[in-house]
């Protein structure tokens, strides 16, 4: 498998056997972290992180992963680049792609990520846009892949708003990999009808299906994962709070939600969650809506099968692979 040279910006444009290779190098190099190899065999190589959103685990997986490889990096934040507002997203890569051998971008339209990639003339990764966020699904693979030994035939249930990126990016990847994909939500978030179209291609081609209901009974049943994500996104604006709690609640993850799946299923969420009132933003609408929680409770949250902080740490391990592959270290 040779990826070298190559953008990582949707799984759209990664077969399943790319995919599977990027998820078994995340493992190898997670064992090797373990057990405190060496694998800085990419010295002298640069990359830059541009942050238009903010992050913590995303870029904090970007940096510690580029260091393990021996890589120094630059962390552009939301507002003191020129990126944009003086100078133009083409302009701004060919810069880049003169100093750094790879970029991360972060922000808005997939299509700036896109351009981005266009005129770097180096590796463009894509740390999160609106429409998708291809590095945490290939690290929630990884996981269940650890937790449960396999992937294909397995059933993931996405509870939410699934017109989002963490909604298409799973799709994408569940229907590459013959995973049984099913989104639950009301009509008005399923996930776009060209992109539905696209994945059923796929599901159907490897066996597995897609799935789009607004039962909650009916979807869950038989799931081995339970997904979900905040109710509203980065960037998103606070008007739209009201009418997603009021919409999404019954599509929160609880504790009987999980009794209707599999009695081995595992709780999934890309983190950050509001499963508490222990943040600004969540007490504010806790307090504001007379919640304790909002797309997970505390109990479920803190389970036995929750597996969230797996997931957060295989984005460092799959983020490596990503970089090592991409930019020719393995
Ligand atoms: N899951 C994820 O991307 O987390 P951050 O927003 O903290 O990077
Ligand atoms: N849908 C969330 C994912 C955060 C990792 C967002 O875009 O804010």
């Amino acid at each position: 498998m040779n990826l070298k040279g190559r953008n990582f910006l949707t799984l759209k444009d990664y077969t399943a056997e790319e995919i599977l290779y990027l998820i078994d190098l995340a493992k190898e190099l997670k064992l090797k972290k373990k057990r405190g190899l060496p694998m800085d065999t990419l010295r002298g190589k640069n990359i830059a992180l541009i942050f238009e959103k903010t992050s913590t685990r995303t870029r904090c997986a970007f940096e510690v992963a580029a260091h393990d490889l021996g890589m120094g990096t630059t962390y552009l934040d939301p507002v003191s680049s020129q990126m944009g507002k003086k100078e133009s997203i083409a302009d701004t890569a060919k810069v880049l792609g003169r100093m750094f051998d790879g970029i991360e971008y972060r922000g808005f339209e997939q299509k700036i990520v896109e351009e981005l990639a266009e005129y770097a003339g180096v590796p463009v990764w894509n740390g999160l846009t609106n429409e998708y966020h291809p590095t945490q699904i290939l690290a929630d693979f990884l996981t269940i892949k650890e937790h449960f030994g396999s992937l294909e035939g397995r059933k993931l249930v996405y509870m939410g708003d699934a017109r989002y990126n963490m909604g298409n990016s799973l799709m994408i990847g569940c229907a590459k990999l013959g995973i049984r994909f099913a989104a639950c939500a009301p009509k008005e978030y399923f996930p776009d009808p060209a992109l539905v179209a696209y994945c059923e291609e796929y599901a159907a081609a490897n066996g597995s299906s897609i799935i789009l209901t607004e039962q909650v009974t009916a979807a869950v049943k038989d799931a081995d994962v339970i997904y979900t994500d905040v109710w509203v996104s980065m960037g998103e604006p606070e008007e739209v709070w009201e009418k997603r709690i009021n919409d999404l609640s019954p599509y929160k993850v609880t504790a009987s939600v999980m009794e209707l799946a599999k009695p081995d299923a595992i709780f999934m969420h890309c983190l950050p969650a509001f499963h508490d009132l222990k943040t600004t933003i969540g007490f504010e609408m806790g307090t504001r809506f007379g919640l304790d929680d909002m797309e997970v409770t505390d109990e479920v949250f803190l389970s036995d099968a929750s597996v969230v902080f797996d997931e957060a740490e295989n984005r460092m391990h799959t983020i490596k692979a990503v970089m090592a592959a991409t930019l020719g270290a393995v």
